[in-house]
């Protein structure tokens, strides 16, 4: 079975979701920048192993990076999940550990990267938000797509509103992905595009607004 290491900095509810789907996956360990993030006392309460591994405590984001790595080197998992994990990887990291690393990401991509991507998606007055897990690369939210989901952006919706309706995606579509990585359907296509083998028709990999609720 394949293992994961899941990296969070607060609430863990996408964390929650990879739990809950029950996928044939051993999650080594929880760890977070921040000791009180809910999340680890989430997966705590759960049996699973957590550790804190405070970024502040460290003078760069190297030495913060080099720590991180070293951890994740000792529990040794074959994916580095991350789920609301508020920290820029230096290269480094990201290069320490090629296509081993997937981020959920809360808008459209290569729409909105970056934060505040909910307020900034109504200010663009955009018809169609949503989510994207994709691989990390040194590109800031810019690695390869494994799935996205869509919703319709309605009218009146606030920040909150629709911010509720792309986690309910969020927490559909990371499973999803995880899934194809463990049971090792994922292959990188020339340009770095990800296909995963067995989907069938490519739309397996995207959620419609009609199916989104
Ligand atoms: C999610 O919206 C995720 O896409 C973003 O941070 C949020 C984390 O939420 N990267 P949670 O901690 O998983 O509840």
């Amino acid at each position: 079975m394949k293992s994961a290491v899941v990296l969070i900095s607060g609430r863990g509810s996408n964390l929650r979701a990879l739990v809950e789907a029950q996928l044939p996956l051993e999650v080594r360990a929880v760890v977070s920048n921040r000791a009180d993030a809910p999340g680890l006392e989430w997966a705590a309460a759960r049996g699973l192993p957590t550790r804190s591994i405070e970024h502040k405590a460290f003078a760069s984001r190297e030495a913060f990076d080099q720590a991180l790595g070293d951890v994740i080197d000792e529990l040794a998992p074959d994916l580095i999940l991350l789920a609301g994990f508020m920290r820029i990887f230096s290269a480094g990291f990201i290069r320490r550990f090629p296509r081993r690393i997937l981020n959920i990401h809360p808008s459209l991509l290569p729409a909105f990267p970056g934060l505040q991507t909910h307020a900034r998606a109504l200010a663009a007055g955009v018809k169609l938000h949503g989510a994207t897990v994709h691989v990390v690369t040194p590109s800031l939210d810019g690695g390869p797509i494994v799935i996205q989901g869509a919703v319709p952006v309605l009218p009146g919706d606030t920040e909150a509103a629709l911010a509720d309706r792309v986690l309910a995606v969020e927490h559909r579509i990371y499973p999803q992905a995880v899934r194809w990585f463990a049971e090792d359907r994922v292959e990188f296509a020339p340009g770095d595009v990800v296909r995963v083998r067995g989907s069938g028709v490519s739309s397996d990999s995207m959620i419609s607004p009609r199916d989104s609720r």
